[in-house]
């Protein structure tokens, strides 16, 4: 569905601030981005699910400042629940799924909206998924707040993107490396020497 849905297409940041030029090489989405971009985002699940109740399903642990901003611009009823799961290790590449807590609410018969911060290789999402569509819910969407096209052919859609980045390690706005970065405000690109295999290890 996200084809038929413009998405903005993110390219090259900006600066980052003093304080975090040493392990940053650039914000790629400010803040206030981040804030237009979410809004609007609100409103096109709004205009699809219009007034029935949705069952939210949030990823665990990126998701949090995404989910906090998107659910305050929805009006519509909702429930919300989270699911606990971990694809990466200490460090880049998705090792093997790990779930941490299980779904609580009923979802059968419920529109659900499935909420993650990244669509990276898929393999998440298509996994929740799977399970989710098990339970036989009405309708299932699911609603990411970046996208690496680059990193999946034939990897699952997103109904709603906030934006489509290149294949670099971002942190910050809920995403993390090693369990740091997550409460940044926008999205910032980490210097190379801060990922695994070098160095200088966070
Ligand atoms: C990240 C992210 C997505 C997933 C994307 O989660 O939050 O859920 O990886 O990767 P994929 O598309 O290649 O599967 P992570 O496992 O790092 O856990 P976290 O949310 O606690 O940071």
């Amino acid at each position: 569905m996200s084809g038929s849905r413009s998405v903005p297409v993110v390219r090259c940041g900006t600066k980052p601030p003093a304080v975090w030029r040493r392990e940053l090489a650039e914000v790629l989405i400010s803040k206030a981005r981040i804030a237009r971009r979410v809004a609007h985002l609100a409103q096109e699940v709004q205009r699809d699910l219009g007034k029935q109740e949705l069952v939210v399903v949030a990823l665990l642990n990126g998701t949090v400042l995404f989910l906090a901003d998107l659910i305050r611009h929805l009006s519509v009823p909702m429930r919300l629940d989270f699911i606990g799961v971990s694809s990466y290790g200490n460090g880049r590449s998705s090792g093997n799924l790990t779930f941490t807590k299980e779904l609580r609410l009923d979802v059968k018969g419920r529109q659900v909206l499935l909420v993650d911060d990244i669509l990276d290789t898929g393999r998440t999402l298509g996994e929740v998924r799977r399970r989710l569509l098990k339970l036989r819910p009405a309708s299932l969407r699911i609603c990411v707040f970046l996208s690496k096209p680059s990193r999946g052919q034939g990897r699952i859609e997103a109904d709603y993107t906030g934006f489509q980045i290149p294949d670099q390690f971002v942190v910050g706005y809920g995403m993390d490396f090693a369990e740091r970065y997550r409460n940044l405000p926008f999205v910032g690109v980490l210097k190379p020497k801060a990922l695994p295999g070098s160095a200088v290890r966070a």
